[in-house]
């Protein structure tokens, strides 16, 4: 017995040790730790379970039967984060560069199923090379075998992807058909051909930062949802993540003690508007004092600033925040903030996680650049996921809603359940200046000014909208967490059957 109980220690000592001493040194050389050393960190102590650590490859081509390692390149199980299951799965990178073969992909279809069947999230974390070359074809058939999952678990149980090193070909696509990636800066890179393919074929030579590092995707391309520091940082910061998601599109939203009075008010929003409304001010600052603790979690912090999306929570509980930022480009609507917001909405629409909405927005951005860049498309996917959202849905206007963007940022008229407005609030097709240019076209500079003044006075105030009902009260700045709070709780059973249909048709 006891050198039975030997041989397993033996087996599991060796299995973790992956692909070894050195390249697990190398490994920590670049700055990175290794695919178990990501789990502790991530999970609860002492709460994983691992599956499969003496799965091995089968392959016999190019010499891989002598070269055996088990567990095969990926560490998979589950565990607990603060007392919640999760699934994941972690890609060593110290084996065959954590490539998918068939067996491989084969424990990863293991842990998505069990995901799925159980109704908990699942956590992927990437550093690997994409299919394992020597293997081909049965690398590939793998590969389909997990997107094919990630479609089926799309919306109906969080799945998060933590780029955390050099990833390729079905390493950056299963993780794009989750919903959230994040990425580590520096040491970690998202790529369908990294730089040695892409000088190849189209004679570009490119860094692999250039090419997909974090400041390209997590800035520019808007692949991920946001990058942090060094693996410690993303792997903690993807704990808070998990907090704030439900496990499944019907488990609710997670509740968690609060010692915030949900009545607390905040005298100092009452002067957040500047007196010129040309002035930019910063929305993040209303969002941080109205959620539980000041505690938010950002997605996509540093792309399409215009618009902020996150994660608080009110009463304990998940709330989804759209809010169009003043001090990027005026909070302006353009494609990229467009894109970003549809998706976080339809995120939380599908986990029935209630949005609040905060809307400063001057219209839609004008231009050729925006126009050839597909903006009425783009645009359009916002206007559709806010229209096509059952869940809570709270509005409030704090200065400027003004176009077809006032229509877009969850009116009433496209579902809106519970509209407010600041007193500060200016409900119009556009500003006074542009209105009355069009409408006094050619004339004297007194009749412009005459009519601006006359317009300002009718239009820009959110009583012309009150008065139709379109608004449902004027609120005061400070009492807007409490109003949110209690539109929140009293909307907390709302149930909205939309019409029976295989799937939308969303403006892709
Ligand atoms: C087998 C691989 C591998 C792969 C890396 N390795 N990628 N082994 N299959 N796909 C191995 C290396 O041989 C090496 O082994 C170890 O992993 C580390 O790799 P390095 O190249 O030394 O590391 P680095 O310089 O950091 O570069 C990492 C990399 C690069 C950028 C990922 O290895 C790379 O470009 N690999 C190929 C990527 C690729 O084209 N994959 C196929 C994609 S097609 P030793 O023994 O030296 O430690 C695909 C299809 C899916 O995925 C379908 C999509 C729709």
């Amino acid at each position: 017995m006891k050198d039975i109980i030997e041989k397993l220690e033996t087996r599991r000592a060796e299995a973790k040790l992956g692909g070894g001493e050195r390249r697990i040194e190398a490994q920590h050389n670049k700055g990175k730790l290794t695919a178990r050393e990501r789990i502790e960190l991530l999970l609860d102590k002492g709460s994983f379970e691992e599956f499969d650590m003496f799965v091995e490859h089968r392959s016999a081509e190019f010499g891989m039967e002598k070269q055996k390692i088990p567990g095969d390149g990926v560490v998979t199980g589950w565990g607990t984060v603060n007392g919640r299951t999760v699934y994941l799965f972690s890609k060593d990178f110290t084996v065959f560069g954590g490539s998918l073969s068939e067996t491989h992909a084969q424990k990863i279809i293991k842990v998505q199923d069990m995901a799925m069947k159980a109704r908990a999230p699942i956590i992927g974390l990437f550093d690997a090379g994409g299919a394992r070359i020597q293997e081909g074809v049965a690398a590939l058939g793998g590969y389909g075998e997990v997107f094919k999952r990630n479609v089926i678990a799309s919306g109906v149980i969080p799945q998060i992807s933590v780029i955390m090193g050099p990833c390729a070909g079905g390493d950056v696509y299963s993780p794009a058909m989750t919903d959230f990636i994040f990425m580590v800066k520096d040491t970690s890179y998202m790529f369908v051909t990294g730089p040695d393919v892409v000088k190849t074929v189209t004679n570009e030579v490119v860094t692999a930062e250039e090419l997909g590092g974090a400041s390209v995707h997590a800035v520019r391309s808007s692949v991920a949802d946001g990058a942090f520091d060094n693996d410690v940082e993303a792997l903690l910061q993807m704990r808070r993540l998990i907090d704030f998601l439900p496990s499944s599109n019907d488990s609710g939203v997670p509740e968690w003690p609060t010692q915030d009075d949900t009545d607390r008010i905040d005298e100092s929003l009452d002067t957040l508007i500047p007196d010129n409304p040309n002035k930019p001010y910063d929305i993040k600052e209303l969002i941080f004092k109205v959620v539980d603790e000041g505690d938010f979690f950002e997605i996509g912090e540093t792309f399409a600033r215009n618009i902020v999306t996150g994660f608080g929570r009110i009463a304990g509980r998940s709330v989804g925040f759209v809010a169009n930022q003043p001090m990027v480009l005026a909070g302006v609507l353009d494609s990229d903030a467009s894109r970003k917001a549809a998706r976080f909405v339809r995120f939380c629409d599908a986990f029935n996680i209630p949005i609040v909405t905060f809307v400063d927005v001057p219209g839609f951005l004008p231009g050729t650049a925006q126009e050839y860049g597909g903006l009425i498309k783009h645009g359009a996917k916002l206007l559709f996921a806010y229209s096509q959202a059952t869940v809570p849905l709270v509005t409030v206007i704090t200065r400027k809603a003004f176009g077809g963007a006032y229509d877009v940022m969850a009116s009433k008229h496209i579902g809106g359940d519970l509209n407010y407005a600041w007193p500060t609030a200016q409900i119009a097709v556009m500003g006074a200046k542009g209105a009355v240019e069009i409408i006094f076209r050619g004339g004297d500079a007194d009749t412009i000014a005459a009519q601006t003044k006359q317009y300002e006075d009718r239009f820009l105030s959110p009583f012309v909208a009150a008065e139709r009902g379109y608004i449902d009260d004027v609120i005061m700045p400070h009492s807007t967490r409490r109003r949110i709070a209690r539109a929140l709780a009293m909307l907390k059973g709302k149930q909205v059957e939309m019409p029976k249909r295989k799937h939308d048709n969303l403006p892709v």
